[in-house]
């Protein structure tokens, strides 16, 4: 089955529909406390979705039922009480398009939004609002892979008044480390990139001696090349969470989000500078590993 719809929505599996349901669990609870602090102190609080999707992705069905899904915007819009902006960002223009029509299904709500690269975009022009203002930001990081990168997770966390919501692409990393040798020079790059460390691959890959029979010289000689076993999908969560808990101040628990084969996809988790947002998160999570 294709990744897409005829309309080009995505067409997801029930671990994408859980993790919405997460997601719009956990909006609930963050709004309804941020709304009570507007009373006191706070001046706003605003939803960033920074990979928007296509809206109405398509549930994934064993025959031709055709299913929509509320994706993460939907999700956020119906949260009440209502934010104070709603900030969109997508690389395709496609996808623009139906991100925008939201304006006119939701005239109450302040959307605003953005196409392009959302590493930029957070960077140069989101990010900026929130450095000296007594705003908040609740933002959902949610890339197909490696995407986001960890410069980008830094300048949030620096700000101290962005709350993450990321979902990190354990299948995306594990898809680039060879099983028979080392990841090339570009995939260490990109895994510094999107990670802000890989002294790990070090951990991973471990030297295998073997006797090769050297056939001109006729005798043996031995050569060492490296190798890796499997990839344990909780040690690589918790690696990319404790990378997170140096600069956040909490950092929930990861969940893992399998397929239907029981595979992880990705780990997702909360990252704040709030003990309650991840004391809640914790709970929200748990609830949810005791469900499945
Ligand atoms: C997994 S989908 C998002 C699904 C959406 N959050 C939901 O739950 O309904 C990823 C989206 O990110 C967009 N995208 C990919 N790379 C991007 C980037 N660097 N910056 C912004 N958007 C990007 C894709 O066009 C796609 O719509």
């Amino acid at each position: 089955m294709s990744r897409f719809g005829s309309d080009g929505e995505d067409i997801i599996g029930k671990w994408s529909e859980d993790k919405l349901d997460l997601l719009a669990k956990y909006l609930q609870s963050y709004s309804w406390i941020m709304n009570r602090e507007k009373e006191k102190w706070l001046k706003g609080y605003y939803y960033i979705d920074a990979f928007a999707g296509s809206v109405r992705p398509r549930a994934k069905g064993e025959d031709d039922e055709q299913r929509y899904i509320e994706g993460s915007p939907l999700r956020a819009l119906r949260t009440e009480p209502k934010f104070g902006g709603y900030w969109f960002i997508d690389v395709s223009s496609k996808r623009i398009e139906r991100i925008q029509r939201l304006k006119e299904d939701f005239p109450d709500c302040n959307i605003e939004v953005y196409q392009g690269n959302c590493n930029e975009i957070l960077g140069d022009q989101l990010i900026p609002k929130f450095n000296s203002s007594s705003k908040r930001a609740f933002i959902f990081l949610d890339p197909y892979g490696l995407s986001i990168d960890w410069e980008t997770i830094k300048k949030l966390a620096n700000t101290k008044k962005c709350d993450i919501f990321v979902n990190f692409s354990i299948m995306g990393v594990t898809r680039i480390l060879p099983k028979d040798k080392k990841p090339n020079p570009e995939h260490i790059e990109l895994l510094n990139r999107i990670m802000g460390n890989t002294d790990w691959i070090e951990e991973v890959y471990k030297p295998q001696s073997s006797i090769q029979l050297n056939l001109f010289y006729d005798q043996n000689e031995e050569t060492s090349s490296l190798k890796r076993g499997p990839i344990n999908a909780e040690w690589l969560a918790n690696l990319y969470t404790e990378q997170l808990r140096a600069i956040f101040e909490y950092v929930s628990q990861p969940v893992l989000i399998k397929n239907s084969t029981n595979s992880v996809l990705y780990a997702l988790c909360l990252a704040s500078h709030n003990k309650t947002a991840v004391k809640i998160t914790n709970q929200i999570f748990k609830r949810y590993e005791k469900l499945k």
